[in-house]
């Protein structure tokens, strides 16, 4: 079969490498990136270091509000799915890329299949829960990774294609583990203690765009008693710059980093302090207890079995969660068992 895959910011390159692994053993693979992420912090390193093949394509739409971005994308991806006529359109996850690659596929009747499906927060003020919503209700086939992803499925009337396949992120973090074991070196670079420095990440608009809540939160995580690395995300930096603020001490913002190297620094941190989805996930592989700065998750569970906290922007709340003991042994099964990538391919091929 003839496969286009949708790839364009930094979480779906991640996603997309085992799975696009597992797919060119049995079919043809067209990769299609967006250009949504452009940096080579934020796009080619990953695909250098996971050997993600080049793609085929790159639509170089760069950066816009939602609307033009979108459009942009979902102008060049028509006109390329009418040239190649694939047999079905792969998009990851929730994000702007995601929504043109199944709306283009859509109005074209060609069939989508949606990776990350199911995930909900329900708050529609974010916008990825716009883009997973609309993309599950066009896609055929939707690959959850979680049980509460085929709940919230089946809670919307959609019961037919859906399929627990458990999370590529395993897939990927499992692969690529021993390699940031053996490669790594950023630990050694920042002259960083194992389990005695603190991860954030922050990206989110909701903490981004609000000067006086990034504030608040910067300012938070420098008061706490340990150094606090800060991988920066553009949008974070662009925030940072133009509300004129200032790092205080045990702040330490760093450029992004590769993912040998963010895998590294996860799973050696104390605590885990972010706003993205995918680092609450591996935050919860790695058993290292992760401190959500957002006021819900699309990944109940980690809450639910005591691995998560969600504080928003509350100093009191996060300062509080920072010093809550470990919870005892190590997290429960909930992303499955690493084979997602392979099963995704397997129920493609049985249609
Ligand atoms: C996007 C996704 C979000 C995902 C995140 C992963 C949407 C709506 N949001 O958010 O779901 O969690 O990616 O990181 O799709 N920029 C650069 N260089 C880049 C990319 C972006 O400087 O390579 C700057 C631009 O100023 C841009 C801003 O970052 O306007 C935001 O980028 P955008 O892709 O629109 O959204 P993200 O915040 O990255
Ligand atoms: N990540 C990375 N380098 C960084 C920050 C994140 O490699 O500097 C990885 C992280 O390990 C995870 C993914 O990027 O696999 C998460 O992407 P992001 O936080 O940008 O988006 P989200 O998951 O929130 O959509």
């Amino acid at each position: 079969m003839k496969i286009i895959t949708i790839v364009g910011a930094r979480p779906q390159f991640i996603k997309a490498a085992p799975v696009s692994r597992a797919l060119r053993q049995q079919h043809h693979e067209i990769l299609v990136h967006t250009g949504q992420h452009y940096d080579a912090l934020m796009s080619d390193i990953f695909f250098d270091e996971l050997e993600i093949p080049h793609p085929d394509y790159n639509l170089a739409v760069g950066s816009a509000s939602h609307g033009a971005q979108t459009g942009a994308m979902l102008a060049r991806l028509e006109e390329l799915f009418l040239s190649e006529q694939p047999d079905i359109v792969l998009v990851y996850g929730d994000t702007n890329s995601t929504l043109a690659g199944a709306l283009a596929a859509a109005k074209l009747n060609l069939p989508v299949a949606h990776v990350e499906a199911g995930l909900r927060s329900f708050n529609r003020r974010m916008p990825e829960e716009i883009n997973r919503l609309l993309t599950d209700h066009v896609a055929q086939w939707l690959f959850c990774p979680t049980q509460t992803a085929m709940s919230n499925l089946r809670a919307e009337g959609i019961t037919k294609g859906i399929s627990l396949v458990g999370d590529v992120m395993v897939d990927a973090l499992k692969y690529n583990l021993q390699l940031a074991q053996r490669h790594s070196t950023i630990l050694q670079q920042l002259g960083l203690v194992m389990d005695n420095y603190y991860l954030a990440t922050i990206h989110r608009p909701v903490n981004t765009d609000e000067p006086t809540r990034l504030a608040i939160l910067l300012n938070t995580l420098g008061k706490l008693d340990a150094p606090v690395i800060l991988p920066i995300h553009p949008r974070t930096a662009q925030a940072i710059e133009t509300a004129h603020l200032s790092m205080t001490n045990s702040l330490r913002l760093i450029p992004p980093v590769g993912y040998l190297d963010m895998l590294t620094l996860e799973a050696n941190a104390c605590r885990i302090l972010t706003d993205s989805g995918g680092v609450q996930k591996e935050a919860y592989l790695f058993g290292v207890p992760c401190i959500t700065l957002r006021e819900e998750t699309e990944w109940v569970e980690t809450v639910n079995n005591g691995w998560n906290q969600l504080v928003g922007a509350d100093p009191t709340a996060l300062q509080e969660a920072v010093h809550q003991p470990r919870p005892v042994g190590t997290p429960p099964i909930i992303f499955g068992d690493g084979t997602a990538s392979q099963q995704i391919v397997n129920i493609l091929r049985d249609g």
